[in-house]
């Protein structure tokens, strides 16, 4: 029995800017998608890898795997679907369907290529941690930022200052017409959050193969209002009522949205241990 990992890169990556999709986008000379597998595969554990990648370029992200260094298992790039539950769905089953049925998968980590810096050591003590009894593990920082709660539904929570309250606040007409420092509007708080109680989660997250199979087929029998878009897999499961559990992240987990956080890769990359 051996670890499987799922590495999803469907997602266009607009807010980067690229004009093509974030995973291909280079650092140092090779793809965020290939940095991410290149990982996977450092970890020594990893018998099979799937990657969900954009329908329309499925060739591109192919080549792009193939040009990243230590890929020596097994690999295989699928289209993922219009969510990212269902990419990682999609991969699941890519990688039911190449299994060995003498076979039994034990752990399947599912990764994000927008986490390409995430490093080996880390994914082993995942990897480690599920083969230790612990079905469903995810690494988690600290919050450092103080983290207030808004009320989203509370009528008025985003209203636009108006021009007359800029115009008292300031003294002068023309700042309160434009209020251009406002121009988003401004929210209610509903309450400040112990930051004490929260983890920051990362990828990869890691899990028994069948318990996170189970949890996928919850979650897509799950309809209408019920199905809140689980933005993570371990989500899914406690859904299902099952524990999750933690384990120290790393910040070069980090995620790349915006090109401040590519830039900050840049750096982190050039510093990194191999
Ligand atoms: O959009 P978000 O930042 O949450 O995406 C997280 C990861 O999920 C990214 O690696 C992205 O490529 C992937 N994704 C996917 N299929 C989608 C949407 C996102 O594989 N339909």
């Amino acid at each position: 029995s051996g670890a499987v990992a799922v590495l999803t890169a469907a997602g266009s990556g607009s807010r980067l800017g690229a004009g093509y999709p974030k995973a291909l986008v280079e650092l140092a000379g090779c793809s965020l998608v290939g940095h991410a597998a290149s990982r996977l595969c450092a970890t020594g554990e990893i018998e099979g890898l799937v990657v969900t990648a954009p329908a329309e370029h499925l060739a591109t992200f192919h080549a792009a795997l193939a040009a990243a260094p230590g890929l020596t298992v097994p690999w295989q790039v699928v289209p993922g679907g219009t969510s990212r539950q269902a990419s990682v769905a999609a991969g699941l089953a890519a990688l039911d369907e190449a299994r060995d049925p003498a076979s039994v998968y034990d752990v399947v980590l599912v990764h994000d290529a927008a986490r390409p810096l995430a490093p080996p050591a880390m994914m082993r003590r995942i990897i480690f941690a599920v083969r230790s009894g612990h079905s469903a593990v995810v690494p988690g920082l600290a919050v450092t930022d103080t983290i207030k709660r808004v009320d989203a539904a509370l009528p008025g929570s985003a209203v636009t200052v108006p021009a007359a309250l800029g115009a008292t606040a300031h003294g002068t007409a023309a700042y309160g017409a434009a209020t251009p420092d406002v121009a988003g509007g401004v929210l209610l708080v509903a309450g400040t959050v112990d930051r004490t109680t929260l983890r920051a989660v990362q990828t990869p997250q890691g899990f028994a193969w069948d318990l996170l199979l189970r949890a996928h087929a919850a979650g897509a029998g799950r309809a209408g209002a019920e199905a809140t878009a689980a933005t993570d897999d371990s989500a899914l499961v406690e859904a299902l009522g099952e524990s999750v559990w933690i384990v120290d992240g790393d910040a070069r987990a980090m995620k790349i949205t915006t090109s401040q956080d590519l830039a900050l890769a840049q750096i982190l990359v050039q510093t990194e241990e191999t």
